[in-house]
Parts: C-alpha cells; structure tokens; sequence
C-alpha cells in the first residue's frame, strides 16, 4: 500500500535585487495552490494589493479584525472596494476568548505586562490568522527589513514552519520607508487618513499612537515596550 504525502513546497531562487513583481510571480508558481496577501490596511499592503491587481494574480484578501481597530482602517477597507474588484475575508477573534479575557482582566490588560500584551495578541491575531492560513499554500505579508531590529534578516520568500510549512511572501522586503511612500502617492492609493496625522504604523488603537518629527517610524507602536519586543506573534 503506498502512502500518500503532499509535494513539498520549493522556494524559489531569485536574484538579491528580484523586484516586488517578481518575488510574487515566481511566489505564487511556486506555491501551485491558493495564496492570499495577510491585509492589514498598511501603506505596504496597498502596494501590493495595487500590483497583484496590475499582474492579475489569483491573491485573495483577508484581514484579522482584531475588535481594537480604528475607524480609519475600516474607511480605507472601503477604498479597496471602491478601487479593486477583489474581495476582502474577515476574521475575528473567537467570542469566548475576547469575553474571558475582558471579565477576567478588564480591556487594557495589555500595558500590565509583556504576557499579557502577548496574550491579548494571541487572542485577537495569532489564532484568528491560524484560521486564515489553513488551507493556503502561501501568504504574503507587507513586511520591510527596515522597519524593525526584529525584521533586518527578513528573506523574500520563506517556509513558514510555524503554519504547515507554506510560502511566506514579502515582496517588499528591501523597500525604503521613501520607496513606499513615493509609490504611493504616484499611484495615489487609498491611505490611511491617520499617516497625515503623525501615524507612519498603525496596528489597534489603544496599541498605536503618533509619533514626533525624526522618531523610528514604529516608535508609537507598543510605546511603553522595547523595540526588540515590538512583534504581535504574527511574525515568528
Ligand atoms: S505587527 O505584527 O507589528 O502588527 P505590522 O503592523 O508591522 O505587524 O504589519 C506587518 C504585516 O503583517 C502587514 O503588512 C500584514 O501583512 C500583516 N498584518 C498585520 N496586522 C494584520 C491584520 N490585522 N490583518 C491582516 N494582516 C496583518
Ligand atoms: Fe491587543 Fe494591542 Fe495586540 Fe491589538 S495590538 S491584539 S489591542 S495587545
């Protein structure tokens, strides 16, 4: 009796200077099975919505609602509707958990402590994007090495072991915070109204706030946190 085993997903190889456009091509051939771009709203997110729909590229759309998020992410949800004929699949947080937590430990349990922020972000994004991912044979993300001392070794398309060995994608790897922005105005892409009010990054609202002239772009994200500790769990 033969058994049966999945064909293993192959990374493949490109150039160092491979362009967004290629990384997702060569991605997507690869995976041979359904990819889908993890939509948080970021300016980066855009883009690469903006390209899958130039390349036509069958790249679905989900978002993790975390319950936290601001007004102005829904408004630019919106804008992809309005722009681009694809679908967005939302994702919640399972209802027990949100509730449990909330009774338990109040709604601001997250600047008590590490834990408890990394709980509050297992509840309301890591499981909800398990969810998501199963299924897929790859995702992409809006990930930059220049975002953060936790990001600065990022390959373009890697195994996610953490999520049944699938494609990680992340087209923008190597772009400037410049790149993304003089992309976006160019291209004139439905932003985020809070970017012009001081909000380079913008995670959930009680977690986000603007920052001042010169500091890193994601200074108000976890503010009272250190910067190698500035990942949700999304990102192993
Ligand atoms: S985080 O881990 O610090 O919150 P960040 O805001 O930098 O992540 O976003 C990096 C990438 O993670 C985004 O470009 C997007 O691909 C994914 N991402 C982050 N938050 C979400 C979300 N709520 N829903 C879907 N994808 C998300
Ligand atoms: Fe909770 Fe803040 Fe994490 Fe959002 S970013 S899930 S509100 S701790």
């Amino acid at each position: 009796m033969s058994i049966e085993t999945a064909p293993e997903i192959v990374i493949p190889q490109l150039s160092a200077d491979a362009t967004a456009e290629e990384i997702l091509q060569a991605a997507v051939a690869a995976a041979a099975g359904p990819v889908q771009i993890a939509c948080s709203f970021s300016v980066e997110d855009l883009i690469i919505i903006d390209k899958i729909a130039a390349l036509k590229l069958p790249v679905g759309i989900f978002a993790l609602d975390t319950g936290r998020l601001n007004e102005e992410t829904y408004e630019v949800a919106e804008g992809i509707a309005a722009r681009y004929n694809i679908p967005i699949t939302w994702y919640f947080p399972k209802h027990e958990s949100v509730e449990a937590l909330l009774r338990e430990k109040g709604p601001y349990s997250f600047r008590e402590s590490l834990d408890n922020r990394h709980e509050c972000c297992r509840i309301r994004k890591v499981e909800p994007l398990g969810r998501a991912l199963a299924g897929l044979k790859g995702w992409v993300t809006g990930l930059r090495k220049e975002q953060s001392v936790t990001r600065t070794d990022l390959p373009a398309i890697e195994i996610d072991k953490a999520h049944g060995n699938i494609l990680k994608i992340n087209p923008l790897l190597n772009w400037t915070e410049d790149d993304v922005w003089a992309y976006a105005k160019a291209n004139r892409l439905p932003v985020n109204r809070l970017h012009a009010q001081g909000y380079p990054s913008i995670g959930c609202a009680p977690c986000t706030r603007a920052v001042a002239p010169g500091e890193h772009p994601r200074a108000g994200r976890w503010w009272w946190e250190n910067p190698e500790h500035k990942e949700c769990g999304l990102h192993r």
